[in-house]
């Protein structure tokens, strides 16, 4: 061969129906997932007697949801008993064991999210009482950190508010796809989101990171990255990136059918892999001091 002459880039069609290539089986994955989703909150909701030891069924049930929405809620009957084990054996039933040890987590792994004053925590705001915009979590961890799935369990809620949006990213995807496809073209590309450093006292806590929005892992399941934050975040800046964030936006902030909302009660939790979500502002009083136990684990929920 000429050596001057490289052979025209092939593009190799997969049977994924996240690849851009091939809209047959984009289109057929689009309409299974979309035939018979649920549009209520309540159809997300299975009653369990004891999150920590499920039935066939209620771990049926669970599944069966996750597989199809990425995510349940449990409503169980412990309310306010604060024992980290109601999370963490719910999520060991589901092929969740391995924990982010974030900033922030205790020493199991499992943090606690409350009102915290007075220390370092205060000035993150998953630790005051303010609203949190739409986001994944760890949309600020390396590829290697990936948090493939959540868990909430809530101990105690707030006097008011406290309500977190959800919206299963897999949807996201088809909105941006069907809108134009070139927008997610454009939000794999892996620099096309960049989290600055974490830079406290001159000391480096957390590198740089960039990193695709949505990416296709290994098992073929698909991930997405993202925060609506729109300070301590740089985009990639070119037109098309910037439609595309603005078409997320607008889809987000939209009445859409596909964004749920819900107040978790004590005794309740979400499963999740790692859906969409933000969470309203709220007021705790003298007896209702809102609580919830966060799980971030890089296994995704087993089978689905
Ligand atoms: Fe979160």
């Amino acid at each position: 061969m000429n050596p001057g002459i490289q052979p025209a880039a092939s593009v190799a069609v997969t049977d994924s129906p996240f690849d851009l290539d091939n809209a047959a089986a984009y289109s057929a994955w689009r309409d299974r997932k979309l035939e018979g989703y649920p549009t209520r909150i309540e159809d997300l909701v299975v009653e369990v007697n004891d999150p920590r030891r499920l039935s066939r069924a209620e771990q049926a049930a669970i599944h069966r949801l996750c597989r199809k929405t990425n995510m349940a809620i449990y409503a169980g009957p412990t309310g306010t008993d604060p024992d980290k084990g109601i999370p963490k054996r719910l999520g060991e039933q589901f092929g969740l064991s391995t924990l982010d040890r974030n900033m922030g987590a205790d020493d199991d792994g499992i943090t606690a999210l409350r009102v915290v004053e007075g220390v370092w925590r205060s000035g993150y705001i998953p630790y005051t009482n303010r609203p949190i915009h739409w986001h994944t979590d760890g949309y600020y961890n390396t590829a290697e950190r990936r948090i493939r799935a959540l868990l909430l369990h809530c101990v105690s809620a707030a006097a008011t508010g406290g309500e977190n949006a959800l919206l299963d990213h897999e949807i996201a995807y088809i909105h941006l796809r069907d809108h134009d496809p070139d927008e997610i073209r454009a939000l794999m590309a892996p620099d096309v989101m960049t989290i600055p450093a974490n830079t406290v006292n001159g000391k480096e806590l957390r590198p740089a990171c960039s990193g695709p929005v949505f990416s296709v892992l290994p098992d073929g399941s698909l991930h997405m990255r993202y925060t609506a934050r729109t300070r301590s975040i740089e985009w990639r800046p070119d037109p098309v990136t910037r439609a595309a964030t603005e078409a997320l936006a607008a889809f987000l902030a939209s009445a859409s059918p596909y964004i749920f909302r819900a107040r978790l009660q004590p005794g309740q939790g979400l499963i999740s892999n790692n859906v969409l979500h933000d969470r309203s502002g709220f007021d705790n009083d003298a007896v209702h001091t809102r609580q919830l136990y966060r799980l971030r684990y890089y296994e995704r929920i087993t089978n689905t």
